[in-house]
């Protein structure tokens, strides 16, 4: 996946489908999102199938794997009917994320160290459909063993909380945020691990991550929606590239 070194960003569309949802019509498309997002030069697209179905829907994500070139990542809890969907359409990976349906968005890591003997079971016949399974979870060293442990290819940090503290302006702990997320995917890698990160990433706070020599990818999605209602999608999408590359030169 990761040929050069060149730090790959993977953009999220939840959020096309989000303002789609709120009208009960047909546009914005996440696909034509999505489409114009690989143009503008995203190496990926991620879409998260809630249980709930709040903003993705199932029709989307079959769209996306119908008119996408780029690789999709399909973030879904470990549940049997996501595994049933991802084993069926075989997305090139699957991102696994704890939900709670009373939570706006994804508001902590997986417990993958809780729960390990379930997420082994539950990986194995993804892996062996050959996609690439995906932890999000925090940067403590036990969920990034746990992850190793039951046979995860990949982890994703969670950068929530790291920019919650930067946006308010405690920045004594956000940078000891850092530190433990720069921890975090020194360790990932020690241990075998791809190492990606992503939520809640800006033009202010991607620049650090970015700089991170194990991150791989980048995942980001609604800063970038919400921007694209501005400058436009393609633009937003460049400014953030731009900020990644020149991070990761520094
Ligand atoms: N990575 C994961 C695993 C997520 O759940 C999300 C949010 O859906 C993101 C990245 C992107 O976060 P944001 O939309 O805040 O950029």
């Amino acid at each position: 996946m990761q040929a050069n070194g060149k730090l790959r960003l993977g953009v999220n569309i939840d959020h096309v489908a989000t303002v789609r949802n709120a009208r009960g019509s047909a546009y914005p498309d996440p696909l034509r999102a999505a489409l114009l997002a690989e143009a503008a030069g995203a190496d990926g697209i991620t879409a998260h199938l809630r249980e709930d179905r709040r903003h993705i829907r199932d029709a989307d994500i079959e769209a996306l794997m119908a008119g996408l070139t780029a690789p999709l990542n399909f973030e879904m809890a470990a549940t049997a009917e996501m595994q049933a969907i991802a084993l069926r359409l075989r997305p090139h990976a699957v991102c696994l994320v704890p939900e709670k349906r009373e939570e706006r968005t994804t508001e902590g890591g997986l417990d993958v160290a809780a729960d390990q003997n379930r997420l082994t079971a539950f990986v194995a016949p993804l892996r062996e459909a050959g996609i690439r399974v995906s932890m999000f979870i925090g940067h403590e060293p036990r969920q990034i063993e746990a992850s190793a442990r039951i046979g995860a290819a990949v982890v994703e940090l969670h950068t929530g909380h790291y920019c919650d503290l930067h946006q308010e302006g405690r920045l004594a702990e956000r940078d000891a945020e850092l530190r433990a997320l720069a921890e975090g995917a020194a360790l990932a890698q020690s241990l075998g691990l791809e190492v990606h990160a992503g939520h809640g990433l800006t033009y202010d706070t991607v620049g650090p991550v970015a700089a991170f020599p194990q991150v791989m990818e980048l995942n980001i999605g609604h800063f970038l929606i919400a921007e694209a209602l501005f400058v436009g999608l393609g633009p937003a999408i460049a400014e953030m590239r731009r900020i990644m590359d020149l991070s990761r030169v520094a």
